[in-house]
């Protein structure tokens, strides 16, 4: 059983975009273990895009994540990494596959709608940074 971060960033936030991605990971079988909303600080920044720091794009990163409220969760299930990746599509919008969120939703690479970690490493780092272990709830399926 393995967990990502998932956070839908400021601009799902702006257009009414949670709900239907939560629910595209429901629906695909996951499972919600954690959630918050919340607003994104310059030091909490720093850690999560600290592969990013030094490139052209950080800085504006950094004022957008930081701009307005984001919704952060932690998944689990079966290969939800790859899975969730999978459902979010890639990066830059032009190569998102048909039917994944950004693909359907997002125009521009800035404005991509969605992070997921990449990797178990980038999981348990991520998820350390925007949750404490008692703000995980870990609980057994029975319907
Ligand atoms: P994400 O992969 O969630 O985290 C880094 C973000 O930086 C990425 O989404 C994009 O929103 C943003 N970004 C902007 N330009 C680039 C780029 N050239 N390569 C990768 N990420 C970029």
């Amino acid at each position: 059983m393995e967990r990502t971060f998932l956070m839908v960033k400021p601009d799902g936030v702006q257009r009414g975009l949670i709900g239907e991605i939560i629910s595209r990971f429901e629906r695909k079988g996951l499972q919600l273990v954690a959630a918050k909303f919340m607003m994104v600080t310059p030091e909490i920044a720093e850690r999560h895009y600290a592969e990013h720091v030094g490139k052209d794009f950080y800085p504006p990163l950094v004022d957008f994540i930081t701009a307005s409220p984001v919704f952060a969760m932690v998944w689990q299930g079966d290969n939800v990494i790859a899975l969730s990746r999978a459902l979010i599509g890639k990066t830059n919008a032009l190569d998102a596959a048909p039917g994944t969120i950004r693909s359907d939703y997002a125009v521009h690479t800035n404005f991509n709608l969605i992070h997921g970690s990449d990797s178990a490493e980038s999981a348990g780092r991520e998820i350390s940074i925007f949750f404490g272990p008692n703000e995980l709830v870990d609980y057994e399926q029975t319907i």
